[in-house]
């Protein structure tokens, strides 16, 4: 299975186990986009953990999203707003049908879609000046003893790039590590020409997770849910014994990194 796909297997689960987004990250974008009553689109906007903040705001959104699953989850948690509505496909099939929007949104989604057309969508689906906001929410651990210690059960099953990979300390105050890679997207809609005014935001929260929701957490991230079931299910009994014997949970800081850009 595309590793893309694979939240919907556990889409109930994504939405009980995935963090949100800070509030600040939602009113920074929207005093960005100056929307003005113009519609925004979101792409890949899952079960709704972004799509609730905006539409709560008053934010008119089309939310695109490709698996039906995910899209059923994202109806029931939107179903209040009537300023809502949810598209489904993939953001390389969907129509405009002529419409442009003031704001393109992708929560934890930029990365997924195709690589050779993403700024090409985005500024089709934008008026001029239209604004684009991409977010992720990496993080990082506080107690370096759990820190080695879950690196130690990691390593030993070929696990690379867990959200308790890196200790908190390394990330410093300058964002750029959007979905690990130093430098994207910035470098890469820089070089596109067509985007203007880039900033980057990043905003920290201090989050404790008791082992059971931060087990629920890790599986349903894509790296653990393309592990074969067995394999699976023996890292996270290995990280749940690891968090058990350093005070039954996780102590991290989440860095919502923010990147934003307007068509010129
Ligand atoms: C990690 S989830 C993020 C969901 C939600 N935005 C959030 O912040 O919780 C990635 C989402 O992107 C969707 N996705 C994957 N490929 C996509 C594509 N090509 N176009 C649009 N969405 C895509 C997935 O179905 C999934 O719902």
């Amino acid at each position: 299975m595309a590793r893309a796909q694979v939240f919907g297997e556990v889409a109930e689960l994504y939405d009980a186990a995935r963090p949100g987004y800070a509030d600040a990250l939602v009113a920074e974008v929207l005093a960005y986009a100056a929307l003005g009553g113009r519609a925004a689109l979101e792409v890949g906007a899952g079960t709704g953990k972004a799509s609730v903040p905006f539409a709560a705001l008053g934010t008119p959104l089309v939310c695109v999203e490709p698996d039906s699953r995910m899209a059923e989850v994202l109806r029931r948690n939107t179903v209040r707003y009537p300023g809502v509505r949810v598209e489904h496909g993939g953001f390389e099939e969907w129509r405009s049908g002529g419409r442009r929007f003031g704001l393109l949104l992708a929560a934890t989604s930029w990365h997924w879609v195709d690589p050779e057309r993403r700024w090409d969508l985005a500024h089709d689906a934008l008026v001029p000046g239209g604004a684009v906001a991409l977010f992720w929410n990496p993080q990082g651990v506080r107690d370096a003893e759990l820190h080695a210690a879950l690196a130690e059960v990691d390593q030993r099953h070929g696990i690379v790039g867990a959200p308790h990979a890196e200790m908190a300390s390394t990330y410093g105050d300058v964002p750029g590590n959007w979905a690990g890679v130093p430098g994207w997207p910035e470098e890469e809609c820089r070089r596109d020409g067509r985007f203007t005014d880039l900033r980057a935001v990043r905003f920290r929260q201090e989050r404790r997770y008791d082992t059971g929701r931060y087990l629920g957490y890790l599986a349903s991230l894509s790296r653990y849910r393309v592990l074969p079931p067995d394999l699976r299910e023996q890292v996270l009994a290995e990280t749940a014994r690891v968090l058990e014997a350093h005070g039954g949970g996780i102590d991290t800081e989440h860095f919502s990194d923010l990147f934003l850009a307007r068509v010129r």
